[in-house]
């Protein structure tokens, strides 16, 4: 089955060269560094890609043999990486008036209903990857809905884009309207399914997707921690300790579980491969059992503010913390949106958030914490060539800020601040340009 038209994409030469002001990241900056040797910025410089990945990165002009893209006075950054975000939920970003619980009975549930039919599945995993790619983020970690089709769909648009994937069908058998439960048995068959056809293929990685302890029995809990257990090339993903309400809920279905957490640590949930969207909530011993386990958190910063879901304590993490728009609840696909919200969650909590925390959360750390550090979230020789480039300045405002930015953090956090997809110039994937 063909899930979309490849003619769209154009390609590009075999060996071209692309130059700019290039920045990334050569380890973790930091927390509160504005000044660090982790932050790698060549002004003006080289990066040559040859079949998709990078093969240089120079100062000097290449040779004629190389097709030139000048993007002088441009930032030159990897390709975003959204370690949480919902592809059938575009449609309810900006619903009024509810935190969690009922955000997700009054609009999510409802509108997730529709991806049961496999050409709405298609039309959305198309919108939803061209938004993705309109916004810097050339990788994510996606939840589809319950249906298989809508996993079949999301695969089959990333591969057409060639883009670097993570999702998987989300399981859910309970606590939730009919149209969008399935059943153990159904779920594990459809699972397995999923796996042998796209676990591995292309750019594409299979993630156990349990959607939230309250909507999966215990069997249905234990048979994603059995799956994971039978092939440790797989990844998870879940969400965890979001809202007070919610974190009292799982409480009261799971009274022999020590916290939120340990539901799903107690069947095998929680490891190396593990997406763990918002952690607000989390107690001492659950941040200890993230580190140990080599788990990663994905911040959600304009879901946490949007919903009210609180303050998370990203300064306090001993674990891997990636940025992740969580949209529909987030209001921002651009994680450059997400960011400044991050910035003003550590700023309501008497922190400072650096540019570097949040670019390398969104990039090298990304890619490191979902152990793709060789591929993706970074401007080195072998890398995938996902690069995106971006105007520093995009309006008469942010124009005459960047005008008087006088050294590199104070330049790069005030694009931070005022930058979304209008300043994105080019995006590439694996070399293919997408825009
Ligand atoms: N918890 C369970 N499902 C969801 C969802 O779709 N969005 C958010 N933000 N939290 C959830
Ligand atoms: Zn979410």
């Amino acid at each position: 089955m063909s899930f979309t038209n490849q003619e769209k994409f154009v390609d590009s030469p075999r060996r071209w060269a692309l130059r700019g002001d290039l920045l990334d990241f050569t380890a973790a900056p930091r927390w509160g560094d504005t000044e660090s040797s982790a932050v790698r910025f060549d002004r003006g410089h080289w990066l040559l890609v040859e079949d998709g990945r990078i093969v240089g990165r120079q100062a000097a002009e290449p040779d004629a043999t190389w097709v030139r893209k000048d993007h002088a006075g441009q930032l030159v950054l990897p390709g975003f990486i959204d370690t949480h975000v919902h592809c059938p939920q575009l449609e309810v970003i900006g619903s009024y008036g509810t935190e969690l619980l009922d955000w997700l009975k009054r609009y999510t549930f409802p509108s997730e209903c529709a991806f049961a039919d496999p050409a709405r599945s298609r039309a959305g995993a198309e919108v939803f990857l061209d938004a993705l790619l309109a916004s810097g983020t050339t990788s994510a970690v996606v939840f589809p809905t319950v249906h298989k089709v809508s996993a079949e769909a999301l695969f089959g648009s990333a591969a057409a884009r060639g883009m670097r994937l993570v999702t998987g069908k989300v399981l859910m058998d309970r606590h939730a309207p009919d149209g969008l439960r399935d059943d153990v048995v159904q779920a594990e068959k459809d699972c397995i399914d999923l796996i042998s056809r796209f676990h591995g293929r292309d750019r594409l990685a299979y993630a156990v997707t349990v959607r939230f302890a309250p909507t999966s029995t215990p069997e249905q809990l234990a048979m994603a921690g059995a799956l994971c257990r039978a092939d440790a090339s797989l990844y998870m993903q879940t969400h965890v300790a979001e809202n007070r309400a919610e974190v009292a809920w799982v409480g009261e279905l799971f009274p022999q579980a020590r916290s939120y957490l340990d539901v799903y640590d107690a069947v095998g949930l929680v490891h190396e491969r593990s997406v763990l969207a918002h952690g607000i909530y989390l107690d001492p011993h659950d941040r200890v059992v993230i580190a140990d386990r080599g788990a990663q958190v994905a911040h959600c910063p304009s879901s946490n503010l949007f919903l009210g879901s609180g303050l998370f304590d990203w300064p306090g993490a001993a674990f891997n913390v990636s940025l992740a728009s969580d949209v529909g609840g987030g209001t921002s696909l651009s994680l450059p949106r997400n960011m400044l919200d991050a910035y003003k969650i550590q700023a309501l909590r008497g922190e400072r958030m650096t540019a570097w925390a949040a670019l390398h959360a969104a990039t090298r750390g990304a890619a490191e914490a979902l152990q793709l550090g060789g591929e993706i979230g970074g401007l080195s020789v072998g890398q995938t060539a996902d690069i995106c480039v971006w105007d520093w300045a995009a309006g008469p405002v942010a124009e005459a800020r960047d005008a008087v930015a006088r050294e590199l953090h104070e330049r790069v956090f005030a694009w931070m601040t005022l930058a979304d997809e209008r300043n994105l110039a080019a995006c590439y994937v694996a070399g293919r340009p997408m825009l």
